[in-house]
Formats: C-alpha cells, structure tokens, sequence
C-alpha cells in the first residue's frame, strides 16, 4: 500500500486557531476515515467554534491542553496511537510579540520543544517506525526582511529573525532540524508566507481592516505602506501541507508561498474596493476613505517573497488561488459570518487595541 493510502491517526496541536482550524476541516474532508485529535489550549486565539460541526464525530476528539504538558502528551500519543503530528499551536502575531514576548519562548520553543521530546520517546518505544511523521509548520518570517532587488527566500536563505516571535519560530525550527539529524525523528518543516481566509482572528491585517470597514473606523496603515508580503489563500496552504506529509522526506525543509507580492497600500486599497462592491450599507463609502497611516511597528520587516520552486518540482504542489479570487471568497465569509467574529471583539482585544493603536 501507498504510504499515501494508510491510514493514519493525526494529532493536530492549535487546531482551533486559524489555520489549524482550515487545516482539520481539509483533512476530515480528505481523509474521512482517519483518527483526527486535536490539542489547543483554548488561548485568546483559539475558539473552539471553529471545529463546530465536526463535533460528535465518531473519529474526531478535541483535547483542551497545552503543549508544555507532557505528561498529557506522552498519555495522548500513547492512548490515540498516534503516527503523524502536525503542529500549529504558536503564539502567531507580531505585535503581541513586541508587547510581551515571553508566551512566546514558552510556547513556540519550550513547547515544540516537550512535543519533540515526548514523540521522540514514543516513537523509539514503538521501534521507529517508518510511517511517523512530525510536521512542524512554520513561517517565511525566520529569514528575515528582503530588499528589493533580493531574490525570494529559498530553503538555503540563512536564518535572521528580527521580532521577537520570528526569533521563537526560528528557534522552534532549529529544534525540529536538530531532532531529525541527532536522532532520526521523521521530522519535516515548512516555512510559509501570509495566509488570510476564513477563522482568521480580527488582529491580522486582512481581518481588521475587513471588520475596520463594516464598523466605518480607521483603516491603520503602518508606516508608509509600502511593505510587501507574499499572500496565500489559507486552503492552498492546507494542501500544500496534505502534500508534504503525503510526500515529503524527512529532515526536509519546503518552502510555501502564493507568488503574490503586493504592497499592504496596494492590498488595502483593493480591500477597500471589493467591500465596497460586496458589503451592503457601508457606514463610510468609499471605504478607502478611512485609510489612515500610523507610527510604524518597531522592527518592521520591509519585505517578505517565498521561493517556491522545491515544492513544485519535487512534490508537484503549487497554488491555485488569485489574491483578488481569495479576497473575495473571505469578504464573502466575514459578511456571512458576523456572529463568529462579533464576540472576538472582547474587552481583552480593545485593551489590545488600545496599546498597539492608541485612541
Ligand atoms: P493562531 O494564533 O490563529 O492559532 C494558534 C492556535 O494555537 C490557537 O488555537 C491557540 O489556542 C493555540 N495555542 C497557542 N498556544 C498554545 C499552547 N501552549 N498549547 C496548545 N495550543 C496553543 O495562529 P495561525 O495563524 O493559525 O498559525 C498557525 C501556525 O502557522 C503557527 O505555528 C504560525 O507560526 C504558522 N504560520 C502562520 C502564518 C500566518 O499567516 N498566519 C504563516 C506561516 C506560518
Ligand atoms: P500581519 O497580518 O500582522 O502579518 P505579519 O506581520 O506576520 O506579516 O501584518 C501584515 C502586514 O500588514 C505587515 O507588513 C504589517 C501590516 N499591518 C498594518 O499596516 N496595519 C495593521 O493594523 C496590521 C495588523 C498590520
């Protein structure tokens, strides 16, 4: 049998945040037969709505725990027989990264650190088996900022994180390398650029400035705007990483990107355009009308493009989504779904708000 064909049982850590959430909902669409447990502790970014209607399912188990548990997780492997992870569960946003970074270290080092540790130990209690896979998904974020005559990032650009959460991410892959070269763990890493779609938390860019609009409040640009990402539709996301468990190496790295570098101006202003085109009884019409630039972040990386060339040659991924196609597809979903994203604007997330942007 394809190794593709087995059936697996799959630990998914932060599988009610964004993109863990997509991610579960792919696979159980993919794979319907397979054992799919997920582990989040239930953070500010984590709702359990997310996996709603995968609830009750004969094959699907939530856990609610944290990854620095390892007792849970040495139980959770064992009890589950579980033999591909595929790891999500980070703190994920810059900019709570500069206010407070130490949930951070906790979290995206010591704790892919304990997962780590406890897979290695179950997986040489079982006698390696071949078939183990440890998926840790990462960011472009790691290799730092590119100017503008720079080629892309590739798996060979050398590591320089700049925030503190990049740092974490960098570090928490260096860990997941190192398991796979001093002990064979059948770990696997991938670094992608920006995701945006559905279950995105309204802190991100393209959330807030989508909610921003309906609310008819400013639209905060950092800086001059002129800062690049390269954009991925969260499902492409979600099966480049099905292809890489499927058929990846181990102690491989790949790189995932959308081939959409735009300038956060450029994307705002198109955002602008669609929620004017799609959102009825705008407060504020022309939206872009609310555009207003603010102090930049500290550390503002100024441009980010992921080459993905060893995923498309080697493992035949590549994305299928334009970045005005997956504007859409999210507008649409933020407009249908006002009653997921109305309670995520919490007393916690305006003092949020209030520290990043002021009044
Ligand atoms: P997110 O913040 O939306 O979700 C993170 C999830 O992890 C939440 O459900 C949270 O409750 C959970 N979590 C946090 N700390 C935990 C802990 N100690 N134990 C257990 N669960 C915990 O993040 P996201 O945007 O979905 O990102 C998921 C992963 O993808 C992260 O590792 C991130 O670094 C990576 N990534 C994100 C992007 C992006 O654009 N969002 C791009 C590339 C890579
Ligand atoms: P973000 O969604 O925070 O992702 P990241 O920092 O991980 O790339 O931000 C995307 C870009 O948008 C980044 O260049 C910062 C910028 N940005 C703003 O200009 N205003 C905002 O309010 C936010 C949240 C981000």
């Amino acid at each position: 049998m394809l190794f593709s064909e087995e059936k697996k049982s799959i630990l998914i850590t932060g599988g009610a945040g964004f993109i863990g959430s997509n991610f579960v909902h792919h696979w159980c669409n993919r794979y319907p037969d397979d054992l799919v447990i997920v582990l989040d502790a239930l953070t500010y970014a984590g709702n359990r709505h997310n996996l709603a209607s995968l609830e009750g399912k004969e094959n699907f188990r939530f856990v609610e725990g944290n990854i620095c548990d390892r007792p849970l997780i040495d139980n959770l492997l064992k009890q589950e027989n579980i033999d591909t992870i595929a790891h999500f569960a980070a703190e994920s946003h810059v900019d709570r990264s500069i206010l407070g970074p130490d949930a951070f270290i906790q979290t995206n080092v010591f704790g892919t650190f304990t997962l780590l540790e406890s897979f290695r130990h179950y997986w040489n209690a079982q006698g390696n088996p071949e078939n183990h896979r440890f998926l840790h998904v990462s960011t472009d974020e790691v290799y730092g900022s590119l100017k503008p005559e720079d080629p892309a990032f590739s798996e060979t650009t050398p590591y320089a994180p700049n925030s503190p959460y990049s740092a974490s991410k960098a570090g928490s892959d260096h860990l997941a390398r190192a398991y796979y070269h001093t002990y064979n763990v059948p770990t696997i890493i991938t670094n992608c650029s920006n995701n945006y779609g559905p279950y995105h938390f309204p802190e991100k860019l393209i959330p807030l400035m989508c909610i921003n609009i309906l609310l008819g409040k400013p639209l905060p640009v950092y800086g001059d705007g002129q800062n690049i990402r390269d954009w991925l539709y969260v499902g492409d996301h979600c099966s480049a990483l099905e292809t890489v468990i499927q058929q990846g190496k181990p102690g491989e790295t790949y790189n995932i990107g959308g081939n959409n570098e735009v300038k956060n101006i450029d994307l705002v202003t198109l955002l602008c355009d669609l929620m004017d085109e799609l959102a009825p009884n705008l407060p504020v019409k022309p939206s872009k009308e609310l555009i207003t630039f603010v102090k930049d972040r500290p550390g503002h990386d100024r441009r980010y493009a992921i080459d993905a060339t060893k995923i498309k040659t080697e493992l035949g991924w590549t994305p299928e989504e334009t970045v005005e196609g997956g504007l859409r597809r999210t507008i649409q979903w933020y407009l249908n779904n006002q009653d997921w994203w109305q309670p995520l604007l919490s007393q916690e997330y305006q003092d949020y708000y209030q520290k990043v942007y002021g009044s």
